[in-house]
């Protein structure tokens, strides 16, 4: 059984993601897809844990062998209490390598773990979640950049945060 993890933060969830996520599907027999939970940066998320994992397993609920899971520390414990051996990591851009090689290279040097990279497919090669909160945030059309029901909920997660500001 060829096992292996997406993992992220998916603040929220965008299509690029999701591309990566449907490659991977029909690379491995099964793919994790990982929410990393780090307490200490929970403040600074848009999306709690729970909500990042729900979306997620409402958009991957059509790829058959995705499922979703939380983590909290290390990817390679996760990875090793899974009997997974092998991170997938979409690349957008050059720039995404230096720092992906050094997480590569840290992760197989803690546990037997490859890093397979896949390179983004060039109509996302722009995308992250933080410029999509941003542009969302001022207004700007992200339609197209994540899914329906995530645009929803962004949506409704700016609304509240303006309304909260407005309040304070
Ligand atoms: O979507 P992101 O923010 O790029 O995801 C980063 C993530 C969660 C994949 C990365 O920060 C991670 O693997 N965190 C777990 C902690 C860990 O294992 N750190 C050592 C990395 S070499």
């Amino acid at each position: 059984m060829r096992r292996a993890v997406c993992p992220g933060s998916f603040d929220p969830v965008t299509n690029g993601h999701i591309d990566i996520i449907e490659r991977a599907s029909t690379l491995f027999d099964e793919v994790v897809v990982a929410v990393g939970i780090n307490q200490s940066k929970a403040r600074a998320r848009l999306f709690t844990a729970d909500e990042r994992m729900g979306m997620l397993e409402e958009v991957c609920a059509t790829f058959p062998n995705v499922s979703v899971a939380g983590f909290h520390g290390l990817l390679t414990d996760f990875c090793q209490a899974h009997g997974i051996h092998a991170i997938v990591k979409g690349l957008r851009a050059v720039s995404d390598f230096d720092y992906e090689l050094q997480m590569a290279q840290m992760n197989s040097s803690l546990t037997e773990v490859e890093t397979v990279f896949i390179p983004t497919s060039p109509t996302y090669s722009f995308l992250a979640s933080s410029l999509v909160k941003e542009v969302a945030m001022f207004g700007g059309d992200v339609s197209g950049l994540v899914p329906d029901r995530v645009l929803t909920r962004l949506t409704e997660r700016l609304a509240e945060r303006r309304g909260e500001e407005d309040d304070a």
